[in-house]
């Protein structure tokens, strides 16, 4: 799908961080993030918009908190992304006005299974959906008023939506009213183009029963935990929906993964239920046609893991982004080029920006890989916008024990070494001397056309083979290769490749390595 970001109607790729949840609230703390984006040469800021501030009281809106952001987006030349932190954070509701937190009898509460009233606002109730839909509208129209110079890009509806706590399910009368209905149409239709989804094959085993209430047709557990994502997504799309009668702006709703390392992945308890986790996506598609997009929040390590829900949220009718991300250590730093390279991300941030950063403004030492990893990417930013979508971006990430792959190009067969790296870098000495190891490979490689290529990254080497040519040789593909021309370079702001420095001589004769400091490496062949 194309990506939902533009900048002067031209695609963008976002390369973000996103602020701590507080830090909207603190002058001190937002000139720490913008300082962390600098850092990460991160070039879009997402921070929360709080219901509380903006309307203190029923009815009186105060946009000022929402202004600082702009002005500061402005003077520190971001771009923007807004988090509506409405009904929703966490799957609680942490950032509700006052008037609505302390009157519950007007404002539901979702019922646990014991009458305890959870700190959730219920999605059965038309009062809190009237007042969140209320708020959104006021607020989606002062940013049409504001982003009169296109700083601002989206806007994330709520965040981590559905209920956390220790209930899948709201058991008020309302929320059984809910339960009891019949499972809508659009939900089956969209469970009958996706065989092999789990909600699907419950349905399959019960016969596809239609008109039956939710339990019925896909089991008590399962059956429960959609109705409530189908209950909390039909609210966050009228939200939506409110919202872009006003202003029409790219909207998306973030994900809290199920299958966390922790507990026994129970919805509302392990995670966030009836969110738009991997399975009740065909249910959450078909809920919120207002929703431009369903963005995982990916802190998974493991790269199975990883590489699959990129799988699951790089969809023909859903483009992915990675909103919320780990800074520190993990698998976080690699990974994120198996989104670019692998899925077409269209984006992709951190969470936290602010902890890349000491005290004193240094990086931190844990965060020193994502930095690198960021700059890596930061170099090449046109280059993922022009070739998105063709199949020509390859990741390289080295993952434990390997030290080389291959893949086939059009005309040449590259190798991709990641053991060895700087054989030839005679001319980065000041930089790489007092590195003590080789960096973990990662980058991506750029194949613009049969003869030429982009190499961004750090820590491996790239080297090219003519497939036509049987008899190359360990000799052949070094030191005899048919450059036209190695060059280091940058992008300029029209994204036009501006070389800094021409490697030839002994500086090709190792092949085409890459180091964080090189920017982007551009490599034409002889035809
Ligand atoms: C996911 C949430 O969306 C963020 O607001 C934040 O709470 C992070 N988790 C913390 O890890």
């Amino acid at each position: 799908m194309e990506t939902i970001f533009k900048k002067d109607g031209q695609p963008f790729f976002v390369l973000g961080g996103q602020s701590h949840n507080s830090s909207t609230y603190s002058p001190h703390d937002l000139g720490v993030f913008w300082q962390a984006l600098d850092t990460l040469h991160a070039n879009t800021a997402e921070i929360p918009v709080y219901w509380e501030a903006i309307e203190p009281e029923e009815g009186v809106f105060d946009f000022r908190s929402v202004d600082t952001l702009f002005e500061g987006a402005r003077a520190h030349k971001k771009q923007l992304i807004l988090l509506w932190f409405g009904t929703w954070k966490n799957g609680n509701m942490r950032y509700v006005p006052a008037w609505v937190k302390q009157n519950p009898q007007r404002f539901p509460r979702v019922t646990a299974h014991d009458g305890a009233r959870l700190f959730v606002l219920s999605s059965h109730a038309e009062e809190n959906l009237m007042a969140d839909q209320k708020a959104f509208r006021a607020l989606m129209a002062h940013l049409k008023e504001q982003n009169t110079d296109g700083t601002l890009l989206a806007v994330q509806v709520e965040n981590e939506a559905g209920i956390a706590g220790r209930s899948y399910r709201d058991f008020s009368p309302e929320g059984w009213r809910d339960a009891e209905a019949p499972v809508p149409d659009e939900v089956l239709k969209a469970l009958e183009k996706e065989p092999e989804n789990d909600l699907t094959r419950r349905w399959a085993r019960r016969g596809y029963p239609k008109g039956q209430n939710w339990e019925m047709t896909f089991g008590v557990k399962a059956g429960t935990e959609a109705m409530t994502a189908w209950s909390v997504a039909r609210y966050i799309d009228q939200v939506a929906a409110a919202g872009k009668d006003v202003y029409d702006i790219p909207l998306y709703v973030n994900v809290a993964l199920d299958g966390n390392p922790w507990g026994w992945n129970l919805p509302g308890v392990n995670y966030t239920a009836g969110g738009p986790i991997p399975r009740l996506y065909p249910l959450w598609k078909a809920a919120t046609p207002h929703i431009d997009l369903l963005a995982p929040d990916i802190y998974q390590d493991s790269r199975a893991r990883y590489e699959g829900v990129c799988r699951t949220y790089n969809r023909k009718d859903n483009a992915l982004f990675v909103p919320e991300s780990g800074v520190g250590q993990g698998g976080n730093f690699k990974n994120l080029f198996y989104a670019l390279g692998a899925y077409d991300a269209i984006g992709y941030a951190c969470f936290g920006a602010e902890d890349v950063l000491t005290v004193d403004g240094g990086v931190r030492p844990d965060s020193r890989d994502l930095v690198d990893s960021f700059t890596c990417v930061a170099a090449g930013l046109p280059l993922l916008t022009r070739f998105r979508g063709t199949g020509r971006i390859h990741p390289v990430v080295q993952e434990e024990g390997e030290d080389a792959f291959f893949f086939e190009g059009d005309k040449y067969l590259v190798k991709v070494d990641m053991a060895n790296h700087n054989a030839g870098n005679y001319i980065h000495r000041g930089l790489t001397l007092g590195q003590p190891e080789k960096p973990r490979a990662r980058g991506l490689i750029i194949e613009a056309g049969p003869e030429e290529f982009y190499v961004l990254g750090t820590g491996f080497t790239v080297l090219l083979a003519e497939k036509d040519d049987l008899f190359y040789s360990e000799d052949r593909v070094t030191n005899h290769m048919p450059y036209l021309c190695i060059e280091e370079g940058h992008f300029d702001n029209e994204g036009c490749f501006v070389t800094d420095r021409i490697r030839t001589g002994d500086e090709c004769d190792h092949g085409v390595w890459v180091y964080k400091e090189n920017g982007v490496v551009h490599v034409t062949l002889c035809p």
